[in-house]
């Protein structure tokens, strides 16, 4: 079983749309995956039209395993399960800063379910750094999409220099570029500098800007699903096959 995260401390980058279509396209592929929605805007729960489950307060939560466990949805797709949001950012906050010894336990709760799995992907919200830090261990590979700006450039580096300074392994980062829009030299120019800085650490497979995917919140379904056909699935396709191909070597 592997934990793959869809991380970026920048809101609007495309982990939601990305972890939508992963999750789609890894359980096309045959393997069992949970998609669990860590973000409390829900908006992974809304793309599969499953419902947030009740508001749980509850900051022993990720303690309980059968509550854990009794809190996952169907999808409307073979070997796809739901975990909705469930806690406003506050009631995590604070679940985080009650929960001593919190890296454990997120990794025992993942772990409960381990044996129904062959995948858990991880729909982050932005910028949570208990829970980001949480994530990165228990995470197999940190899938982190890029909008090839001088931003977001700063921000892959200021990532990879988090990993530095607390001793995680710079090889569970696999970033992308998202939102990629050709016609713009900025974004070229970018990608280019980036790719000769990072090397390994950005895939190869590029998510272009794409009204398809923008349209997702009105099909409410995976653009892969939804517009099969389409540029940004062939896209979507290309990323899965090439994380597919890095995480389980095959
Ligand atoms: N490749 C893309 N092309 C066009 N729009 C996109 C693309 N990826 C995401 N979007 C849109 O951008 C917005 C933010 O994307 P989202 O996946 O929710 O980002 P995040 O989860 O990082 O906050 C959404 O409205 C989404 O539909
Ligand atoms: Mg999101």
């Amino acid at each position: 079983m592997k934990i793959i995260a869809c991380y970026s401390n920048k809101g609007g980058v495309g982990k939601t749309a990305t972890s939508v279509n992963l999750a789609y396209a890894l359980a096309q592929g045959g393997r069992r995956v949970l998609l669990c929605d860590l973000d409390p805007q829900g908006a992974s729960g809304f793309y599969f039209r499953v419902k947030p489950s009740k508001k749980l307060t509850d900051t022993r939560f990720f303690e309980d395993v059968e509550r854990f466990t009794k809190a996952i949805r169907g999808s409307d797709f073979d070997n796809l399960d739901i975990l909705p949001a469930n806690m406003t950012f506050r009631d995590f906050d604070i679940f985080l800063a009650r929960m001593r010894n919190s890296r454990s336990r997120l990794k025992k709760a993942l772990k409960a379910v381990k044996g129904d799995y062959d995948v858990i992907l991880l729909d982050c919200p932005p910028n949570i750094s208990t829970l980001s830090e949480n994530v990165f261990r228990a995470s197999d590979a940190i899938v982190v999409p890029v909008i090839p700006t001088t931003l977001s450039q700063r921000t892959f580096e200021q990532l990879k220099e988090f990993f530095r300074e607390h001793d995680l392994p710079a090889k569970k980062l696999h970033g992308f570029f998202s939102m990629a829009q050709g016609v713009k030299s900025l974004h070229g120019d970018t990608m280019d500098e980036m790719r000769r800085e990072h090397g390994k650490r950005l895939m190869k497979a590029t998510i272009p800007f794409a009204s398809e995917v923008e349209r997702m919140g009105v099909h409410r379904a995976p653009v892969l699903a939804s517009a099969p056909s389409s540029g940004a699935s062939a896209s979507y396709g290309a990323l899965h096959d090439e994380l597919v191909a890095r995480v389980f070597g095959k």
